[in-house]
């Protein structure tokens, strides 16, 4: 049998949903380039592409975007369940908890992929509510859910409670579409490993929020913004990355399993955009931290198959939307709901479950000692 550690390599499923073209440094959603999705979409429209297949016609957007709209507020026994938490709990912690509530209530007896992508719906257009309505709890404000065109704008004004400039709303727009997939990925692969077992999708996409929290995955775009914020002026960039080095640590927002030649594509985007923020507020100094960051590490480990990866612009262009730093994973999860609802559906319509083996290497035939003898 052979053994892939990490299963680096391993094909687990057929998909129409993401292409990585690592030639050619593109990304595909649905046979769309994303770069132009990013440039001439909307989240509402990639989501809607994702999850359906296709482009909407206007009336076909309209109405998803009026699905979206009715489902903000999420049941209120969520509301009630996040008021008794613990103020110091993480805004991750929160939205994996919040959607693993959404689902007590609701009969789940239809698990056809319909009624799961239905349930999907659902899920991404509360999740915004959910991790708006934390932050303002845990700082002793009232939730709010605002009336709003669009998910991003949505999203920011529940959270500030105030208005959100053209530029700030399409920035956030810009993330979420960025952010909505990325092929099988830990946190879509583990959506799909609950899903296979035909559990529902409330299971499985609080799986996938608990697979993204790690630091490895979406938990580096908060390591980053911490790192940033640390190093604090560009000229410090170099005497930092060296300690942390030296210190045998990782460099959060480096790095990818699948980008070994060259940086992750969605970059070009990112970088645009953080510059366009950088001088709309008159505020370069992050920008200028992880461009030089992105020079200097480049440099020295780009040998290793190292370069940046979303996260490290990710991290800068938060700091200008100005989400209070642990806010950035909930975000990101904001967006990935779309990519994890897209595999679960498509995976179920040709489920089989998933149940790897694996390599023993321990003993064998040891002779049971009772308790007292050992
Ligand atoms: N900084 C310094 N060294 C690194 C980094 C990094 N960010 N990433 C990998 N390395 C080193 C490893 O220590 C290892 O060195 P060694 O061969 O001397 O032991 C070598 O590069 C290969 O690393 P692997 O762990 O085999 O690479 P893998 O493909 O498994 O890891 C990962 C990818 C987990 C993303 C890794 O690069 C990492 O930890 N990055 C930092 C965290 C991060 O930014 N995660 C976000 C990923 S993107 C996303 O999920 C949204």
């Amino acid at each position: 049998m052979a053994y892939f550690p990490g299963l680096e390599g391993v094909v687990v499923k057929e998909t129409e949903i993401c292409h990585i073209d690592l030639e050619n440094s593109k990304i595909y959603y649905r046979g769309y380039d994303l770069e132009e999705l990013a440039e001439r979409s909307t989240f509402e429209e990639t989501a809607y592409l994702l999850l359906y297949g296709k482009l909407p016609t206007r009336g076909g957007l309209e109405q998803f975007k009026a699905v979206l709209r009715g489902n903000r507020a999420p049941p209120q026994h969520v509301t009630a369940v996040l008021q008794h938490l613990p103020k110091s709990a993480e805004p991750i912690d929160v939205l994996r908890t919040g959607v693993s509530a959404m689902a007590h209530g609701e009969d789940l007896r239809d698990r056809s992929p319909e009624a799961e992508l239905a349930r999907g719906v659902r899920i991404m257009a509360a999740m915004p509510y959910i991790v708006a309505a934390w932050h303002r709890i845990r700082t002793g404000q009232q939730p709010l859910s605002p009336d709003a065109d669009s998910h991003a704008e949505y999203f920011l004004k529940a959270l500030r409670g105030s208005d959100v400039s053209p530029l700030e709303a399409r920035a956030m727009d810009v993330m979420l579409i960025i952010y909505a997939e990325h092929s099988m990925n830990n946190s879509a692969f583990t959506a799909v490993t609950v899903a296979s077992t035909l559990s529902d999708m409330y299971a499985a996409v609080t799986a996938a929020i608990a697979s993204l929290k790690g630091p490895l995955h979406g938990g580096a775009n908060v390591d980053a913004a911490l790192m940033i914020e640390e190093i604090g002026d560009e000229g410090n960039v170099e005497k930092w990355v060296d300690a942390a080095l030296a210190a045998g640590r990782r460099i959060p927002g480096f790095g990818h399993r699948l980008y070994k030649r060259g940086p992750d594509p969605r970059l070009r985007v990112l970088r645009r955009l953080a510059k366009e923020l950088a001088y709309a507020k008159g505020d370069t100094k992050y920008y200028a931290i992880a461009q030089r960051l992105e020079e200097y590490v480049t440099a020295k480990l780009a040998a290793k198959g190292i370069y940046p990866n979303t996260d490290l612009y990710a991290a800068v262009i938060f700091k200008y939307l100005g989400l209070p730093v642990d806010i950035n994973l909930p975000t990101f999860a904001i967006s990935r709901v779309a990519g994890w609802v897209a595999h679960v559906v498509e995976y179920r319509r040709k489920n089989r479950l998933i149940r790897p083996t694996e390599k023993y290497t321990g003993p064998i035939g040891l002779k049971y000692v009772p308790i007292e003898e050992r």
